[in-house]
């Protein structure tokens, strides 16, 4: 039997494209793994009405980890549920790992020397999925609430923090930073405006900073930070920060770095963890395998590493690095004509 069970899910779209360069990079980094397909997305909610259907979340439970393409959903369908966000609630995969560096040579690069590792709340904030429209009584009723709207007109999003869900995801911030001999980490947030929730994520990140007197502790408002991010990006090690904040500043620190075609990310738990490309499924580019494949090697990178198989993950890296900086392979964002395929072909060789 193989050391690892990796759940193999394309999805729909360019998320097949990407997977099969993957493949071909993992197939010659050799680690002792057995992957099983499995189905997630659009094709799965058309088939079966659910995104993710019982059979995947079966086969997730039984397995090491899980490598994940893309999805296409749509705006406005009654009943559906995104496949990922659920995913990351159904297995409580509270840690959303966003790098973002600037290889060296990357034409698309804003500025050389950034390095940037965002860790996002993966599972409560705004995006805990507790929604009204039209609103309760219970709610309409509270203070704070009562008086100022009309229930029937109006939507809510609950942001829901717990100290539990801070304290862990700082922490994990901070296990990263002193693993990898980071210097500083930067708490996001908007704790003068949103003061409840904001607020006690900052009690617990203050909390958990204290036992790590070897590592910088600022903190910083989001809006700020984006401005910052552009402006001056290198000044940044480590981020950590709830939901929402997290899911915009990481597309933001992304673009600095080449954008969605360099975005990886792993959603990690205590006993599961999924590794994606952070973008979408790109339907126009859907199966002409044109689209760069560099996030989701990055992604197998990063799995590599949560693997613990340290060494092939740096020799991944290496490889990758090698490719973008020789520039003889490049797909059509960084200016290329190669195909998907072929720059992972690229950097299989080098391997
Ligand atoms: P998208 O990420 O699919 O594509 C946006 C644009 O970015 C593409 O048209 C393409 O120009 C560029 N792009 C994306 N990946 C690239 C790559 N690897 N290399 C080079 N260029 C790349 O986002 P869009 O168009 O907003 O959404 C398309 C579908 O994907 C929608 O149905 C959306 O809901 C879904 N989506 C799924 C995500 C996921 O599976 N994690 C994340 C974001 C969107
Ligand atoms: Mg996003």
């Amino acid at each position: 039997m193989a050391k690892y069970k990796i759940v193999w899910m394309p999805g729909d779209g360019i998320g097949v494209d990407v997977l099969d360069a993957a493949k071909i990079v993992l197939d010659a980094v050799a680690i002792d793994a057995e992957y099983t397909p499995a189905e997630i997305g659009w094709t799965c909610w058309e088939k079966y009405g659910n995104a993710l259907p019982d059979a995947t979340v079966e086969i997730l439970k039984n397995s090491t980890c899980g490598f994940f393409g893309a999805i296409t959903s749509k705006p406005h369908v009654p009943g559906y549920r995104s496949p990922i966000v659920r995913m990351r609630q159904l297995f409580d995969l509270y840690i959303n790992q966003r790098p973002c560096k600037a290889y060296p040579g990357n034409p698309l690069n804003l500025k050389e020397g950034i390095d940037i590792v965002i860790f996002r709340e993966n599972t409560e904030g705004l995006y805990f999925g507790a929604e009204y429209f039209p609103v309760p009584a219970g709610l309409a009723e509270l203070e704070g609430i009562k008086g100022r709207i009309d229930p029937a007109e109006t939507a809510i999003s609950l942001r829901v923090i717990t100290r539990k869900g801070s304290n862990r995801i700082v922490r994990a911030a901070f296990d990263f930073a002193v693993k990898h001999n980071r210097k500083c980490v930067t708490v996001v947030h908007k704790a003068n405006v949103v003061r409840k929730t904001c607020g006690l994520f900052l009690e617990e990140a203050k909390k958990v900073s204290q036992e790590y007197p070897g590592i910088e502790y600022r903190e910083e408002n989001v809006d700020a930070v984006a401005m910052w991010l552009i402006k001056n990006p290198t000044s940044y090690d480590v981020i950590v920060t709830t939901n929402l904040f997290g899911d915009i500043i990481s597309d933001e620190a992304a673009q600095l770095v080449g954008g969605l075609g360099f975005a990886s990310s792993g959603n990690i738990g205590t006993n599961l963890a999924v590794f994606e490309p952070t973008h979408g499924s790109a339907p126009k580019y859907a199966g002409q395998y044109k689209v760069n494949p560099m996030a989701t090697l990055l992604a197998a990178r990063l799995m590599l590493e949560w693997l613990g198989e340290t060494a092939k993950a740096s020799r991944l890296e290496d490889a990758i690095a090698t490719v973008i900086r020789e520039g003889k392979k490049r797909t059509y964002d960084m200016g290329g004509a190669s195909t998907t395929l072929e720059v992972a072909e690229e950097v299989a060789r080098k391997l």
